[in-house]
């Protein structure tokens, strides 16, 4: 597959068919993520796969409550309770969300993404903001998985909400404590057709010449 298609079509797939990954797909996947940049090539990210079935309906446990949460917080609750009134796009996605949310343990595989902290060149640590750059040496690798994934033609779905399950999902996976887990990718074969482009803002809107405000294309 064409690099830039890849990029241009590679959506969050939330819904999966039951067939298994080929191990050696994955395999792939990962030889190909691992090009992945990261502060001073420390290329701290670590991957556990998960296929067993007791541990995927554990992993939809520990994800089930902060899905809730989220939803609570973010009026999704309420957009799936009175759909009328909210924008039908919107709504078909938190509905879709909330369906994966349902159905975590029916996704053929888990990808749980950690970083060794020890490895994280945090740059704006001293900042008197939230710090982001940590992120930077593991997203860019989970991008290029998510990349791989849609060239071996397999869905993927990037969530962080296991995230403040960490804990959990570190003595459920046996994670030691130097690893921050940073992502959780659902991996399998979409069941729905591919989108020939995803909904993204144009450049025009994000993009700058020279200084703030003046666009860098029309
Ligand atoms: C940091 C991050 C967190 C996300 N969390 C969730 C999530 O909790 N549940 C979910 O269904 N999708 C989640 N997503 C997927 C986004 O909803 C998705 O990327 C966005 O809606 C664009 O969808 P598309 O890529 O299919 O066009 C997350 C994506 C990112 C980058």
């Amino acid at each position: 597959m064409d690099l830039f298609e890849a990029m241009r079509c590679a959506p969050t797939s939330r819904r999966f068919k039951p067939d298994p990954v080929p191990r050696e797909a994955l395999v792939r996947t990962l030889e190909a993520a691992r090009f992945a940049p990261s502060g001073g090539n420390r290329q701290g990210w670590r991957v556990v796969v998960v296929e067993d079935a007791e541990r995927r309906t554990a992993l939809r446990d520990l994800y089930l409550p902060h899905w809730r949460a989220y939803l609570e917080q973010t009026g999704g609750a309420r957009m799936l309770a009175e759909p009328d009134g909210f924008d039908p796009a919107r709504v078909r996605m938190v509905r879709r969300a909330d369906d994966y949310a349902q159905r975590l343990h029916e996704v053929p595989v888990h990808l749980l993404v950690g970083v060794r902290l020890g490895d994280l060149a945090v740059t704006d640590a001293e900042l008197p903001r939230q710090s982001i750059v940590g992120g930077a040496s593991v997203y860019p690798f989970v991008q290029n998985l998510l990349l791989a994934l849609r060239g071996e033609g397999l869905g993927g779905a990037l969530t962080t909400l296991l995230v403040p399950a960490e804990a959990e999902v570190r003595s459920l996976l046996e994670i030691p404590e130097e690893i921050a887990l940073a992502a959780h990718i659902g991996v399998g074969y979409r069941a729905d057709p591919w989108p020939a482009e995803l909904a993204r803002r144009p450049v025009s809107e994000f993009a700058f010449l020279e200084r703030w405000g003046e666009p860098l294309a029309g």
